[in-house]
């Protein structure tokens, strides 16, 4: 098949290529060239930008598209507008689309609205973009496949958001967890999406999808880092109340964590649909060794934008020990 993928050099475009050449596709990449230019030599590349100039796709015909870098109606209108010749779409969106409220309904609950009239790509305004541009795509392909994935982690993954985990447990000692062990944990290998979204592409797979594993606990992610890790590690639990005492952030400060207050619907969403519709979910240790390996290889960022700093750690486990480990 001829597959254009709209992004294809950072995290998951760069393994839906894999996927796809590994497949004897024949793969065009477009993009700005800035993000990793070399990468994939030997595939063709068009260069452009996706607002504002589409010029690149001009007169070109497609039997997929995978859309991994659309975050702005307009902008994936403009370029649904630039395709005149294409087969199938694949739009990937996200379950941040869903109003907080709704999350524990998955699939059939309600997607969020814009707060105000915005392009900006924000914390609050992220998913109801999205929503809209899913529109954009379903008005256009009503058999679009637009599959909506929870945290994506693997290989390639720049955000540290899950990779420190695997890291962390690698390095041995005394581990901070954040309590409670039960809290739930859902995540979606990176490669198991691509695979998806190549069947999808090849089968030409229809609608909209829940991508995340099934629910696992926090303490199952930390008790697969740890065994995978092969180092002597000890897991701490630690009070949500101390952690927000103490200032440290959920999510991207320690990964995973939501919070003390946060609905942990998120963690919890239904995945029947998208396992009935075909994606297939590697076992976690499979997935913590893929990127632990990445990390060893020397491949995986130094200074990821997510994390605990480990003299943080150190010293948010002198205050917890004088506490007298209450958990
Ligand atoms: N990470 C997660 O946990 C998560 C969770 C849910 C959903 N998602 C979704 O997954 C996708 C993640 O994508 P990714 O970053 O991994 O994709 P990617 O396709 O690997 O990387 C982004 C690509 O977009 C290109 N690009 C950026 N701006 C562009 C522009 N204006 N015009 C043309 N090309 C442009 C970049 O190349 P150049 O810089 O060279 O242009 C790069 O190739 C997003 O749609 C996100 O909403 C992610």
């Amino acid at each position: 098949m001829r597959i254009l993928v709209l992004g294809g050099t950072q995290f998951v475009g760069r393994h839906v290529v894999d996927t796809a050449l590994s497949r004897g596709h024949d793969v065009t990449l477009f993009n700005r060239g800035q993000t990793r230019p070399d990468l994939f030599p030997g595939v063709e590349k068009l260069r452009g930008d996706r607002d504002g100039d589409l010029s690149a796709l001009a007169g070109r015909s497609f039997d997929a598209v995978v859309d991994t870098s659309g975050y702005v109606p307009r902008v994936v209108q403009a370029t649904l507008d630039a395709l005149p010749d294409v087969g199938h779409y694949t739009f990937v969106s996200t379950m941040s689309v869903y109003s907080d409220e709704s999350r524990a309904d998955g699939e059939e609950g309600a997607v969020a609205q814009l707060p105000e009239e915005t392009e900006e790509v924000r914390y609050d305004t992220y998913g109801a973009l999205k929503g809209l541009c899913e529109d954009a795509v379903r008005s256009r392909f009503p058999n679009a496949f637009i599959p909506r994935p929870g945290l994506i982690v693997g290989p390639w993954d720049h955000t540290g958001r899950f990779t420190y985990w695997p890291q962390r447990f690698a390095a041995g000692g005394r581990v901070l967890a954040p309590a409670p062990p039960e809290a739930p944990v859902q995540v979606l290998d990176v490669r198991d999406l691509a695979i998806w979204t190549i069947d999808a592409a090849e089968e030409e797979l229809a609608g909209t999808y829940n991508a995340v594993s099934p629910t696992q606990t926090m303490e199952q992610v930390f008790e697969t880092c740890r065994e995978v890790g092969a180092v002597p590690a000890e897991i701490v639990w630690v009070e949500p109340a101390f952690l927000v005492a103490n200032e440290v952030g959920p999510w991207m400060e320690l990964p995973l964590w939501l919070g003390d207050e946060e609905d942990d619907s998120f963690m919890r969403a239904p995945v029947t649909r998208a396992l009935g519709a075909g994606l297939q979910i590697r076992p976690l240790a499979e997935t913590v060794r893929a990127t632990l390996d990445w990390v060893q290889r020397g491949e995986a960022p130094t200074d990821p934008p997510a994390g605990l700093a480990r003299e943080k750690e150190q010293a948010l486990f002198a205050a917890w020990d004088l506490l007298g480990s209450p958990a």
